[in-house]
């Protein structure tokens, strides 16, 4: 029954567009229950039987790097593709693919916030932006992180003194909110240390943002939904809440306005206010009578605080879960650079490269979010990658598009052992002839000024930031701050996953969390614990694959 009834509204993946021949009807492997359950949820997870990336997963084995997966009178064109993926973010103009979807459902939170900003709007809001990531608010921002940081180090002793289990997703999601919360618009959440209703009010309305984003219905949209219906009451109250925060803080911020140029901006001291927010009112020509500061400031808020929190929650998961080798040498490493320091500064960081390729790895096997959504806003010829097509792929004006990061970053032509966790494999170069237009992943590209392996140095088959002109505009920020946390943690304490790996498990929305939380136990090291001897485990990884680690 469930069969026909799927294949009679569509459910499943066909070969796909005009150049592919082919069509195949997929059959549905969920419970009729629970496709039920997710057709009148308007809930693609549900439908899907599971994360929906483990499902395009799945059809990328059966399909290959392109196909189209249809959703009763939905349908979407999934890539899992690095050449394909080069041409969509790197090479088309932002004028030829926009956000689509992702801005349809983001809209409501995010307004016309750089994340779902048209293509107009994106070009004049960027240029404003990304001066206020300069390299000393980055410099500052590594003190800032320090502070956040050290309440998360206080939390943890006092688990440790107890011997009690922890949620450390939890912890770094705290941690990371409380930094965001500073950074962009130097506003205390405290919520490492204490509950509040905002705190709670931000939980609930990126719940519902990634409701939303697995959900093929626009429920929200429903006639007064704000009115009758469950969440969506809660939702309005909640942005309510956050909007009038937002509100009083950009009132304050334009009364103490100090206008100046971008380049007197950089070289002034901050004082006690290094928020993104002050350096954004007080740059000349800012238009802050308009609301698009609140939507950049709101976009922020919400991007750059649970994709750190993942990245950190699946590193520690990655380190205590496999080979014990590996966690000393990055503790080793870590104690070796900052001694006895209790916080990393700048430079101690840069010296960090073990740490940085283990939170890079993190990536790699849980990006975040795990598919990247563009819609064609023009008609467009996609070139030939893995997929061997020849002539190249038609996709139609109005085309909706997933490029499925999670597929890129495992798939086993272009990593070694792809679904090992392994952050040695950045040092070493990986190439398959056998892939059309693809470079391969050269170590070597990476600039002294990168902080980690990138789309570059893969050729688009390692997309941790995005790529192209919509690239994350808060990379070096989140790699600095998660290496800080990350640093200042494994120093002081060990951790001991409680029960077994395969029962973290996973569950998506925007970010990839764990089904039950990262339960650790902590357990405090005395500053006089020797440094743990690696006997070269980093180096014995390259050799035992056949590379000369002397060049
Ligand atoms: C865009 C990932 C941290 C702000 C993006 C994109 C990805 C991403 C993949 C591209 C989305 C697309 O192409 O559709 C991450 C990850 C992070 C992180 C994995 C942490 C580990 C941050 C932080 C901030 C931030 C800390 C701000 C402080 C943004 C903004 C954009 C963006 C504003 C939109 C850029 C544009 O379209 O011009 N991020 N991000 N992100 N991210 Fe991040």
């Amino acid at each position: 029954v469930t069969k026909n009834l799927l294949n009679g509204l569509g459910f499943g993946p066909t070969l796909g567009m005009a150049a592919v021949p082919d069509a195949v009807i997929q059959k549905y492997e969920g419970s009729f229950f629970s496709f039920i359950k997710g057709v009148l949820g308007g809930d693609l997870q549900t439908l899907a039987g599971g994360p929906l990336f483990l499902l395009l997963a799945k059809y990328y084995k059966d399909y290959g790097p392109i196909f189209n997966l249809s959703f009763g009178p939905k349908s979407f064109l999934v890539i899992s593709d690095p050449v394909m993926a080069r041409h969509i973010l790197r090479d088309s103009s932002p004028e030829h693919y926009c956000k689509g979807m992702l801005a349809e459902i983001l809209e409501p939170i995010m307004g016309d916030g750089l994340i779902p900003a048209d293509p107009k709007i994106w070009k004049v809001r960027r240029r404003a932006v990304v001066p206020g990531f300069h390299k000393k608010w980055l410099y500052n921002m590594v003190n800032l992180f320090g502070d956040c940081a050290d309440r998360l180090v206080a939390d943890l002793d006092t688990y440790a003194a107890k011997n009690q289990k922890l949620d450390m997703e939890e912890r770094f999601c705290s941690v990371t909110l409380d930094i965001i919360g500073k950074a962009v618009f130097n506003y205390d959440f405290g919520s490492v240390t204490k509950e509040s209703p905002i705190v709670k009010a931000v939980y609930r309305v990126l719940r519902e943002a990634e409701h939303r984003s697995s959900s093929f219905i626009p429920y929200w949209n429903l006639p007064y939904a704000e009115k009758w219906m469950g969440g969506q009451v809660e939702f309005r109250k909640d942005m309510g809440m956050l909007d009038s925060i937002l509100t009083k803080l950009i009132n304050r911020a334009v009364e103490t306005r100090r206008e100046a140029s971008v380049e007197e901006l950089e070289d002034r001291d901050v004082g006690d206010d290094p928020s993104l927010l002050r350096f954004l009112a007080d740059m000349r020509g800012e238009d802050l009578t308009s609301k698009v500061l609140r939507d950049d400031l709101m976009t922020m808020l919400i991007a750059g605080h649970e994709t750190t929190a993942a990245m950190l929650t699946w590193t520690l998961f990655g380190l205590s879960s496999g080979d014990p080798g590996l966690m000393k040498e990055i503790t080793a490493e870590i104690r070796t650079v900052m001694g006895n320091k209790s916080r990393p500064d700048y430079d101690d960081l840069v010296q960090m490269k073990k740490t940085r390729c283990a939170l890079i790895e993190a990536l790699r096997l849980y990006p975040e979010p795990p598919v990247l959504i563009r819609r064609a806003r023009m008609e467009d010829t996609l070139p030939v990658g893995g997929s061997g097509i020849s002539g190249g792929i038609k996709v139609l004006r109005g085309t909706d598009i997933f490029i499925s990061t999670w597929n890129l970053h495992r798939a086993p032509e272009y990593w070694e052992n792809p679904e090992k966790y392994d952050p040695t494999r950045w040092e070493r170069p990986f190439k398959n002839p056998g892939i059309k237009g693809w470079e391969g992943y050269d170590p070597n590209k990476m600039s002294e000024f990168n902080l980690y392996p990138n789309e570059i140095t893969s050729d688009y088959a390692f997309l941790p930031f995005g790529a192209g002109k919509r690239k994350c505009i808060g990379d070096q920020f989140a790699m600095l701050e998660a290496t800080v946390t990350l640093s200042m943690i494994l120093n002081k304490f060990d951790f001991t996953l409680v029960g077994k790996p395969e029962d973290v498990g996973m569950k998506t929305g925007a970010t990839i969390h764990t089904m039950n939380g990262l339960n650790m136990i902590v357990t405090p090291r005395s500053d006089t614990d020797p440094i743990p001897t690696t006997n070269d485990w980093w180096v014995q990884q390259h050799l035992s694959r056949g590379f000369n680690v002397n060049g």
